[in-house]
């Protein structure tokens, strides 16, 4: 959860943003989220149940804060004055191949995580329809904890090669550009829509994979594609997590650059080293 103060003007230093963790802000007490917005004028929902096979048999915890907390967090926003961007995902799409997910096509969530996600969208913009713009994002890593590119370099340090699918199709995104791409949006004056912010083009797992295995330096058979069914999970995987980018330009915004661009620019800033994958952090 992230608010910018008023003082802001949304040039938004990292001086005007508060960013509660959960331990001083649970999006699923009622009292605690009603006095949380007071006195901002954007507040970004990032918090969410993000266990995605976990939440196959625990549906009612991830409802409660993907969809209630969220919906929750949308009064609090539209009481205080304030615009709200609610951070969504490719799940709320079936992952059936064919073209890109426009930014309206019909949700159509195939796991318990994504009809939470899908239901936090709807009871979002439901609560406060004239403030709330919908931000999908997929396949994100990021400086800080766990991450694709961070489980990469960590099994190619430890063994040498790795195994990953190359059935599925998405669009890799560093964080970081989600981060520029709402702090856009909101300068640009948007209250309402829907945007993906995810990397440009697509790339299957092991493609990703592959690029950050040549960055650090391996050979090109140290990733070895394998099939989704020899790596089955709670959860079924989307097929085809590829959205369009069709809202940023009625914006006046450019849309989001390609998906290799944002990872040869963040891999720097993710410091894959053998000590930094062993710690999880930079
Ligand atoms: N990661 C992806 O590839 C991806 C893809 C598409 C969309 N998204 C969306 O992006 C957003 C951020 O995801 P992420 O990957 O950064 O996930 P994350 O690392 O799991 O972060 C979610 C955060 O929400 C917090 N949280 C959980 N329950 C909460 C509650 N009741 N009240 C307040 N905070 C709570 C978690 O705190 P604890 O750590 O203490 O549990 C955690 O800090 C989510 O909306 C997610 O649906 C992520």
């Amino acid at each position: 959860m992230t608010g910018c103060s008023p003082a802001s003007s949304l040039g938004c230093s990292p001086d005007d943003v508060l960013a509660p963790g959960r331990s001083q802000l649970d999006i699923t007490d009622e009292s605690a989220v009603a006095s949380m917005a007071q006195g901002v004028d954007v507040v970004v929902n990032t918090a969410a149940w993000t266990a995605v096979d976990a939440a196959e048999s625990a549906e009612d915890a991830a409802h409660a804060v993907n969809a209630l907390g969220a919906e929750r967090v949308a009064r609090a926003a539209r009481s205080a004055g304030a615009r709200l961007v609610q951070i969504s995902t490719d799940y709320v799409f079936d992952g059936a191949p064919g073209r890109p997910f426009a930014e309206d096509a019909i949700v159509n969530p195939t796991t318990a995580y994504g009809r939470s996600k899908a239901e936090g969208e709807a009871r979002s913009v439901r609560a406060h329809p004239e403030g709330t713009t919908i931000v999908r994002t997929s396949w994100l890593y990021g400086r800080y904890g766990p991450s694709f590119p961070r489980s990469i370099a960590a099994g190619l340090a430890e063994h040498g090669a790795v195994d990953v699918v190359d059935d599925q199709h998405g669009q890799p995104t560093w964080a970081r550009d989600v981060a520029r791409s709402v702090i856009d949006l909101m300068g640009a004056g948007v209250s309402v829509g829907t945007f993906h912010a995810t990397g440009g083009g697509q790339a299957t797992w092991f493609e990703f994979a592959a690029r950050v295995a040549t960055s650090l330096g391996y050979p090109d058979d140290a990733v070895r594609p394998i099939a989704t069914d020899s790596a089955a999970r709670a959860a079924p995987r989307p097929r085809w997590s590829v959205l369009a980018h069709g809202t940023w330009g009625d914006a006046g915004l450019a849309a989001p650059r390609p998906w290799r661009d944002m990872l040869d620019d963040a891999l720097p800033d993710l410091a894959l080293t053998a000590a930094t994958v062993r710690n999880g952090t930079p």
